[in-house]
């Protein structure tokens, strides 16, 4: 696993939309096959999408041939909610790309067979050709996607039951109601993420550090299932000085030297 610490949480965000933005157009280089790329909603990728969006106004990167597949959308929540996972994807960052409409696909919350949906939605992701890229965020309980501790590691796309702690730190965008926050959603499962080529997480802010030093430092747990990344061959976690803070000093040491061996 590679961590890359940066000083503040701009920063991070800018590593990784230009690290995403990057192997969008490496790809383009040498295939005609679309870059297929796994994305988050939340606060943290905020930043990431914002700098996506300019990137690709300045022709620094295009989403023509960008398919995409959100990990995760709340059960039950109308699509046109403010707060549905649609809703904040097409405000924060399909509205503002040239991505074709047909390029994007994010769960129906509202299917009426959920299950079906999922299985199609594995099914359609594998006719894609498989994740090029998945960038992901971290729970404060070190959740993958809404994979909440004890989720299986070999688990695949499937309806999820909330916690009350994801439930509580969501009521945040649900005016701080915590029972206008859905209680079930779908999600793509660790495996999904695992699954593909590249997984990038990124964490930042205080709230973030215990979770992070559990899944970097931490055994390989299904009670923080981000720690499954020390399996995959090509896992970086990208973190704020904030995120960082629970790191133990030789750990956090280690990875700035090997950046800064990688630079030379
Ligand atoms: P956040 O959510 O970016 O809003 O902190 C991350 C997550 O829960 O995975």
């Amino acid at each position: 696993m590679k961590v890359i610490i940066r000083d503040n949480a701009k920063d991070a965000a800018l590593w990784v939309a230009h690290r995403i933005a990057g192997a969008i157009n490496a790809k383009a280089k040498v295939s005609k096959k679309p870059f297929v790329l796994g994305l988050p909603t939340g606060s943290t990728p905020e930043a990431v999408y914002a700098e996506l969006a300019r990137m690709n106004k300045a022709g620094e990167v295009s989403f023509k041939n960008v398919v995409t597949f959100n990990m995760d959308e709340y059960v039950g929540l109308p699509v046109e909610h403010p707060e549905s996972y649609h809703s904040f994807m097409f405000r924060n960052l399909f509205d503002h790309v040239d991505i074709p409409r047909e390029n994007i696909h994010i769960l129906d919350g509202n299917a009426p067979d959920l299950a079906a949906e999922c299985a199609s939605y594995e099914e359609k992701i594998v006719a894609a050709g498989g994740f090029d890229l998945f960038f992901g965020g971290i729970g404060e309980d070190g959740h993958i996607a809404f994979n909440e501790p004890f989720s299986s590691l070999q688990s695949r796309t499937r309806v999820v039951t909330l916690t009350d702690d994801t439930i509580r730190v969501n009521s945040r965008f649900f005016g701080g109601d915590v029972n206008l926050v859905p209680k079930q959603a779908m999600s793509v499962g660790v495996a999904t993420v695992l699954s593909a080529a590249e997984v990038i997480i990124l964490a930042l802010g205080p709230k973030k550090a215990r979770a992070i030093g559990e899944a970097i430092e931490g055994p390989i747990t299904h009670k923080n299932t981000v720690s499954s990344l020390q399996n995959h061959p090509d896992g970086i976690v990208v973190v704020d000085e904030e995120a960082a803070g629970e790191l133990k000093l030789n750990s956090y040491k280690y990875f700035k030297a090997v950046e800064a061996a990688e630079m030379r």
